[in-house]
């Protein structure tokens, strides 16, 4: 099948970090999406040719496809992460990252807070000058979800609720998803600590300070980074 330039480039980074970043005998963690889509795909390689890792999926899409590749999964905790990758909405130059595009996010930063490393893997439509442009997610416990909704759009956002068809998205956590337009985030760490210290919210989008590295794939398979 022909992959359109984006996908080849997402591919490209997805490879990028597995070849670079998984080591023989390692457990790592794996991302969601259509960019870690391929990380995960180049994990199945290597194991298949006899290179020992364990997993840990940060979403069920993502446990299925490590089923079906013959990854070895454990639980979050049952040892060590050597290394997190992951695909990203938003890269900024300081590597804060906005995350949850798939609704993934309260995994997805389990893992990378946990992981020794973690990899930030995206395309140059992911890079930007300042995060805020995506509308940030933010995982809020159902119950709270409107109060949670109105707190947040007196901080100045947008907020809609995310749905999926007629109902509203539910996460691998029994969650919903909250996504605030903020169009411009100048200081994301104040703002993450001030959605974290509204009750309800289980987790934000915000990755400040956790990505070491960020694999941007071109179309052509060439890689930048920093
Ligand atoms: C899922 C995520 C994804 O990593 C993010 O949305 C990027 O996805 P894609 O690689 O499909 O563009 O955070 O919750």
């Amino acid at each position: 099948m022909e992959l359109s330039l984006e996908d080849s480039a997402k591919r490209a980074a997805g490879y990028a970090a597995v070849d670079r970043f998984v080591r023989d005998d390692t457990c790592i963690g794996l991302g969601t999406g259509t960019t870690a889509y391929w990380a995960v795909q180049r994990v199945g390689e290597v194991v298949a040719r006899g290179r020992k890792v364990r997993a840990v999926a940060t979403s069920v899409a993502t446990e299925q496809q490590c089923g079906d590749l013959g990854i070895p999964l454990i639980a979050l905790g049952d040892e060590p992460l050597d290394v997190a990758i992951d695909g990203a909405d938003e890269a900024a130059p300081d590597r804060s990252l906005i995350k949850g595009g798939g609704g993934a996010l309260f995994r997805e930063k389990a893992v990378a807070i946990a992981a020794r490393t973690f990899v930030a893997i995206v395309t140059e439509r992911k890079l930007v000058p300042q995060l805020g442009a995506f509308p940030l997610p933010v995982e809020v416990v159902p119950f709270s979800a409107r109060y949670v909704a109105r707190e947040i759009e007196a901080f100045g956002a947008a907020v809609r609720v995310r749905s999926h068809g007629a109902a509203a998205f539910v996460s691998d956590n029994g969650n919903v998803i909250l996504d605030c337009a903020f169009h411009a985030i100048p200081e994301p760490d104040g703002l993450d600590a001030r959605l974290r210290g509204l009750h309800g919210v289980v987790a934000t989008g915000l990755f400040v300070g956790i990505a070491s590295h960020v694999l941007v794939g071109n179309a052509d398979g060439s890689i930048t980074g920093f």
